[in-house]
């Protein structure tokens, strides 16, 4: 009896306070604009009723399906939609958000693994995010722009020492299929740990295991405490692809804007050409070169104009980016590989050829070009790496000649077995990124000739041998030398003088 009392008490309180709410709810009338579904296709659909819809506006289709109005039309609007349209059928009411597509930026996306509407893919629980941002931003102003003047360490001898790469700069990373461009990134970004460096990997139309692979090694080398993930997998809406790399950018600018420095991978942007082609030809944009619509080149210069380091009025905070991109049978003069060439401010190119002889990282040099890292390499890549680049070029065209003579000169011969070692030398394993010293003591005791006794199969051994030599025995020169001072003669002779012994004692 007790309970049916206070069961009743409840209700009353609750209809009282239903009756409140609807007496003091003030009605007005809303324009809520609501349009109709009448095509839906694969990755696509065209809606009318939307007279007033904005371009790029982000609408809100039944089950949660987003899509983004694309192209306005007198009649109706192309939308691309940025989930799987299989719930969708002709007839659907279609709501305006009158907002453009944003996603969650801040600190509590560190270490989470998101798509690139902001949604978790990793299974921690919602994003707690406090702000939101538009996936599209105009670049920063020539004014607030700086030169770029800090390295950006890759842990990698041969990019570090003849390809430098500073804060700031777009270096592609190009190269056919399974030549190890992902490893090259993803190394770069295991090298960034404790330099205050906040990564972000964009996976674009990749396979889900490729892309568990890059996670777990993220996790496994602790590289995840200071590096988000933005997936939008092969098996994704194009849509969504599409808009992956902008998502990236945005959430790589809002800690750029708060003076950090960031470094963002797109792994690959020929896959999210691919996805744009997809969508425009749904779309029935007219297509160009190699199908491609004509705006593929604006699609990524605005993309990659967003990168930059900023000036100290500004936070002085940078934006590094790593484009990847794929070429199909070494071609580097197809359509998006050169769009994205002359884009950037370098690139590494990666030969086939090279990795099948081992040669790894199989970055091919004389193909390869940094166009402003150049002035950032820390002093001491100078002084021990001066003209390598250049003489390492000439050895591959050499040996690649040496190949139909059997009878050489002399000074071929020794130009032919230094080249070699440098090879040998060059050569690294994944993981294994080295700090500047150790990069610094390898590199300074090869271009003074330690290792020119020794035999090629026992350069990595000798090689290992001495990589710690300043760390362990010049601490105060390899603080110098991080600090960008000059490596100065006599510090250079005694380092030397170290290496000497330890491959002499190796020798023995
Ligand atoms: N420096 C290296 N040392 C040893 N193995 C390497 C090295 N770099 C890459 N690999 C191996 O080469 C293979 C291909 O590398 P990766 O996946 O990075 O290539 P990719 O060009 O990104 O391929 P895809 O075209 O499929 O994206 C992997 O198995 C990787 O472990
Ligand atoms: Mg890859």
């Amino acid at each position: 009896m007790d309970i049916d009392l206070s069961v009743r008490a409840l209700l009353d309180e609750t209809f009282n306070t239903f009756d409140d709410t609807l007496t003091q709810h003030n009605f007005k009338p809303r324009l809520i604009e609501i349009g109709e579904v009448t095509y839906v296709g694969r990755g696509n659909a065209r809606v009318i009723g939307l007279p007033n819809v904005q371009s790029e506006e982000l609408l809100q289709f039944p089950n949660h399906v987003l899509g983004l109005a694309l192209n306005l039309d007198m009649d109706d609007v192309g939308v691309v939609l940025l989930d799987h349209s299989d719930q969708l059928t002709a007839g659907d009411e279609v709501r305006r958000t009158h907002r453009l597509l944003d996603i969650p930026v801040g600190e509590s996306l560190i270490g989470r693994v998101i798509d690139p509407v902001g949604r978790p893919l990793d299974g921690h629980g919602p994003i707690s995010a406090a702000d939101r941002r538009p996936y599209e931003r105009e670049p920063a102003s020539i004014i607030n722009r700086a030169p770029v003047t800090v390295p950006l360490q890759t842990g990698f001898k041969v990019i570090d020492a003849l390809i430098p790469i500073g804060r700031g700069q777009r270096e592609l990373i190009l190269g056919d299929r399974q030549t190890g461009k992902t490893a090259i990134a993803i190394d770069t970004i295991i090298n960034q740990r404790n330099k205050n460096v906040v990564c972000i990997y964009c996976a674009i139309g990749q396979r889900n295991t490729a892309v568990a692979k890059v996670i777990d090694d993220l996790r496994k080398y602790d590289a995840l405490e200071y590096t988000a993930v933005v997936v939008a997998e092969s098996d994704a809406a194009p849509g969504l692809q599409f808009v992956a790399p902008y998502a990236a950018t945005t959430l790589g600018e809002y800690f750029m804007d708060q003076g950090q420095d960031v470094l963002v991978v797109y792994d690959d942007l020929t896959s999210h050409a691919r996805a744009y082609r997809e969508l425009s030809l749904l779309l029935r944009r007219p297509p160009g070169r190699e199908a491609f619509p004509g705006d593929i080149f604006y699609l990524h210069s605005r993309l990659l104009e967003r990168s930059t380091h900023l000036r100290d009025s500004m936070g002085g905070g940078s934006l590094t980016a790593l484009p990847i991109a794929e070429t199909e049978a070494q071609n580097l003069s197809a359509y998006i590989p050169t769009n994205l060439i002359s884009i950037t401010d370098g690139q590494i190119y990666l030969s086939p050829q090279l990795f099948q002889k081992g040669i790894l990282p199989a970055v091919d040099v004389g193909r390869s070009v940094s166009r402003v890292g150049g002035k950032t390499q820390l002093p001491a890549y100078r002084a021990v790496a001066g003209d390598l680049r250049l003489s390492y070029a000439q050895f591959e065209e050499l040996e690649a000649f040496s190949r139909f003579s059997s009878r050489l000169d002399e000074e071929t011969l020794t130009t032919l077995e230094r080249g070699r070692r440098v090879r040998e030398i060059f050569k690294q394993s994944q993981y294994q990124p080295l700090s500047v010293p150790q990069q610094i003591s390898i590199l300074l005791s090869m271009a003074a000739g330690v290792f020119d006794t020794t035999g090629i199969p026992l350069i990595r051994s000798a090689e290992q041998r001495v990589q710690n030599i300043l760390v362990d025995e010049f601490p105060d020169v390899s603080e110098a030398i991080l600090a960008g001072q000059k490596f100065s003669e006599e510090d250079q002779r005694e380092t030397i003088q170290s290496a000497r012994e330890i491959i002499q004692s190796l020798n023995q």
